[in-house]
């Protein structure tokens, strides 16, 4: 076998292993030594199955998983953190679509994320204005079209509010934003306080605001440049 066909083929590899959340997630796991992950909203169990991970926790009000298994617990994410006593390593959050609730589920997340973990927010690049407008949400859902809420406005608050947060969006399976936690990093208000203060920024964004801020943000889209991105941070 010819070292280009070789390299060609490695290359090849690597892209194709860089397509779903679940690629993304797995990466994540591989190179900063994850034993403990959270996910927040997991329907059929498709991404919480495939990501390889020594102690896994799922939560969802109304999971619909084809096997039960023993760490999901059938609650809504502000229940299972009031009860919740675990630490971990990275959370992934793809439950309620809307952007008050992800970032309160952000910041939940923290409270109970290791210095060195991450948080990925599932959903951050709709590639149109109606797959992230709120009110079109619940018809979409029955049409079984694509919906992906307003998530994007929580990067978009979190990207703009902590400019030292260690972050980037990588543009595969509708936008992965990786959020690096960090030694230094703390969150400056309560939870509801700053919900509060998002709210009053949220009221003013609309889809030329997404486009605008998304030109600024740390767009990755290829294997490599994830991988230098969490290697180096
Ligand atoms: C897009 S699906 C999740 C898909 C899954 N993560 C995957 O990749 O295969 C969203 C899920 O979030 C759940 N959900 C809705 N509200 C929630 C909440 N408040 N807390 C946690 N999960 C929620 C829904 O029941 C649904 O199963």
């Amino acid at each position: 076998m010819s070292l280009d066909f070789l390299s060609y083929f490695r290359r090849n590899k690597s892209a194709r292993r860089f397509q779903k959340r679940f690629d993304i997630l797995n990466s994540i796991v591989k190179l900063r030594g994850v034993t403990r992950y959270l996910e927040i909203g997991l329907h059929e169990g498709r991404c919480f199955q495939r990501v390889e991970c020594r102690q896994k926790v799922g939560v969802d009000p109304e999971p619909q998983l084809k096997i039960s298994q023993p760490q999901v617990f059938e609650l809504t994410s502000d229940a299972f953190f009031k009860i919740n006593i675990d630490r971990f390593d990275l959370v992934f959050i793809d439950g309620l679509h809307h952007c008050e609730q992800v970032l309160k589920d952000v910041l939940n997340s923290l409270q109970f994320l290791d210095p060195s973990g991450s948080i990925v927010l599932h959903d951050c690049c709709p590639p149109e204005e109606a797959t992230q407008n709120r009110e079109d949400g619940p018809q979409r859902i029955q049409k079984k079209l694509r919906w992906n809420g307003d998530v994007w406005k929580t990067y978009g608050y979190l990207f703009d509010e902590y400019p030292d947060l260690n972050s980037c969006v990588v543009e595969r399976d509708e936008g992965m934003a990786v959020l690096l936690n960090s030694p230094d990093f703390s969150v400056r208000e309560s939870i509801e306080d700053q919900i509060e203060e998002a709210q009053k920024r949220w009221a003013k964004w609309d889809w030329g605001t997404y486009l605008e801020k998304k030109k600024s943000w740390n767009l990755i889209d290829d294997a490599e440049s994830f991988r230098r991105f969490l290697k180096e941070s």
